[in-house]
């Protein structure tokens, strides 16, 4: 991937500029993808050493693998729930909590199962690929938090009717939560000024929330280290960590008022 060769000066100005529409444009989306996690520790999927690049998503995240092998898909799940448990939210997940609760119109929408934006403090998310801590019974459909770390039996099942549970998240081949799905093209539609950080934008339908707010009218600000597709659309292309800019940002909306 390229990487930007803007100048420092450049980016901080860019910088001002956004803590300004900040203050100026109540209607703020944000969508982050798994590098927001990566200060955190936590792997993304397609970057150098990206889950995807070590594992066949065939294997291991669709429902046909599921019903082949609930235990090997269990213990890729679990292993990953250990991953996180043992985690922090970074500055980024933080700084976005911040925000919700200074800005009436702000809304947050993820594509990260990790839980780490709810642990940060954020309380209005949503979640577009589902939550690995919530567990999804296969025959009633019941959807239960479950924050055991390791799970003690694999694969789990319903304490109510025996039946086998999953971990509620979307597997590849599998449509997104309606209402969740909904409720994200709406406030996409309807923000002033989008912020799309962490994301490669290769997956739909979340890679095309940003271009709905970009038809909208909104101002587009990308954060990622590298360019994405989504990068020509972009109003600001900010290249560096999530944890880092956000901090730029939160710092330059301080310094302002
Ligand atoms: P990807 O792994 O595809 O992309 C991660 C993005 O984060 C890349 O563009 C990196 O350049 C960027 N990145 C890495 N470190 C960063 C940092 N410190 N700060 C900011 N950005 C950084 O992850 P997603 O785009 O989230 O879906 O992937 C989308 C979906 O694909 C996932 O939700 C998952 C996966 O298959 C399902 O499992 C359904």
């Amino acid at each position: 991937m390229l990487r930007s060769a803007k100048h420092p000066k450049m980016q901080e100005k860019e910088v001002r500029e956004i803590a300004g529409l900040l203050r100026h444009k109540p209607r703020v989306a944000v969508l982050t993808g798994a590098g927001i996690s990566a200060e955190s520790g936590i792997p993304t999927f397609r970057g150098k050493n990206g889950l995807w690049k070590q594992f066949r998503a065939e294997d291991l995240a669709t429902p046909e693998a599921f019903e082949r092998d609930p235990i090997l898909v269990w213990e890729w799940y679990d292993w990953r729930r250990k991953i996180i448990a043992g985690r922090e939210p970074n500055a980024g997940h933080l700084i976005l909590a911040r925000w919700e609760e200074e800005l009436p119109g702000f809304i947050l929408i993820t594509q990260n199962i990790d839980g780490l934006h709810s642990r940060a403090g954020s309380k209005n998310i949503l979640e577009l690929h589902g939550n690995i801590w919530q567990l999804r019974c296969l025959k009633e459909a019941k959807v239960t938090e479950n924050f055991e770390s390791p799970l003690p039996h694999i694969p789990p099942r319903c304490p109510a009717c025996g039946g086998l549970l999953r971990p509620n998240v979307v597997w590849f081949g599998e449509a997104l939560p309606r209402l969740i799905l909904e409720q994200a093209q709406s406030a996409s539609t309807a923000a002033e000024l989008m912020f799309v950080i962490g994301t490669s934008a290769y997956v739909q339908p979340a890679a095309s929330l940003p271009l709905l707010a970009a038809e909208g009218g909104a101002a587009i600000v990308e954060i990622n280290p590298d360019y994405t597709p989504l990068s020509t659309y972009a109003s600001y292309s900010l290249r560096g960590k999530a944890g880092e800019i956000l901090l730029q940002i939160d710092a330059a909306i301080r310094d302002a008022s």
